[in-house]
């Protein structure tokens, strides 16, 4: 599992996380719920490496990930599916899975079928050029690259986030396939509280810059979540 623990990060002066500690066991979707600006990237730059941490450690099935590089923590089955999705625009969808092959072994540089059968839309795309996709296949080519890497524990950014309700169910499938069938990890940031709860096995709140909140899905109090994810 992995295991965040009293985490600090900063930009420059300003702190963007304080004290942040959590898990996401493997087989489990742990979901963290924040407005805008609460720190819900920060914590998930801290666990891929793509922003270093000022205090606190960071350790996945027993290994601590402190000051490891991104591509150290991609190979160590650390699965990132960024905000935005931050799909290579000008490369074709083939070319975006295959970018996913950075860590892997070399018998490992193949796109796994299950990317397909969760994405058919990507198997008919395999030519197009990424930044042609839609916001939504965008997504489902950003978790199909990040499912190429073989990860044992998958991040997602906000991977509703402007992505029409249709689209919304089949990631909302994906993720539930990839827990169930491989019982990887998953640590899922989101806004959308009814698609967290739906999903989650665990849900944490955070509110500025700090866990509020953590417990089980089917205890969450839904009126205290919604305050805390409304201005
Ligand atoms: N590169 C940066 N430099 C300076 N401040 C930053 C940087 N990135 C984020 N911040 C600040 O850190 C705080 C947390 O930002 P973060 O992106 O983690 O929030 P978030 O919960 O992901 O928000 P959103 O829901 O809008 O994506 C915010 O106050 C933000 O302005
Ligand atoms: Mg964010």
């Amino acid at each position: 599992m992995l295991t965040v623990n009293n985490v600090n990060l900063h930009y420059g002066a300003a702190q963007a996380l304080r004290g942040v500690s959590l898990t996401a066991e493997m087989g489990k979707i742990t979901c963290v719920l924040g407005r805008n600006g609460v720190g819900k990237s920060s914590l998930l730059r801290a666990v891929t490496g793509q922003h270093a941490i000022s205090a606190g450690t960071i350790s996945f099935q027993n290994e601590t990930l402190n000051g490891l590089p991104p591509y150290a923590r991609a190979k160590h089955g650390i699965g990132y599916v960024p905000q935005g999705r931050e799909i290579f625009p000008l490369l074709t969808v083939q070319e975006n899975l295959q970018s996913g092959y950075a860590p892997l072994a070399r018998k490992d540089k193949f796109i796994p079928e299950d990317i397909f059968n969760l994405f058919p839309v990507l198997k008919s795309m395999l030519g197009r050029r990424g930044g042609d996709l839609s916001g939504g296949q965008q997504q489902q080519l950003a978790i199909g690259r990040a499912m190429v890497t073989r990860p044992k524990i998958l991040v997602l950014d906000e991977p509703t986030e402007g992505i029409q309700p249709s689209i919304i169910k089949d990631i909302g499938r994906a993720i539930r396939y990839l827990r169930d069938s491989t019982g990887m990890a998953i640590l899922l940031v989101e806004q959308y509280l009814d698609f967290c709860r739906e999903l989650a096995d665990q849900v944490y709140i955070m509110d500025r810059g700090e866990i509020v909140h953590e417990g089980p899905a089917e205890t969450l109090d839904t009126a205290e979540a919604r305050r805390h994810l409304t201005v």
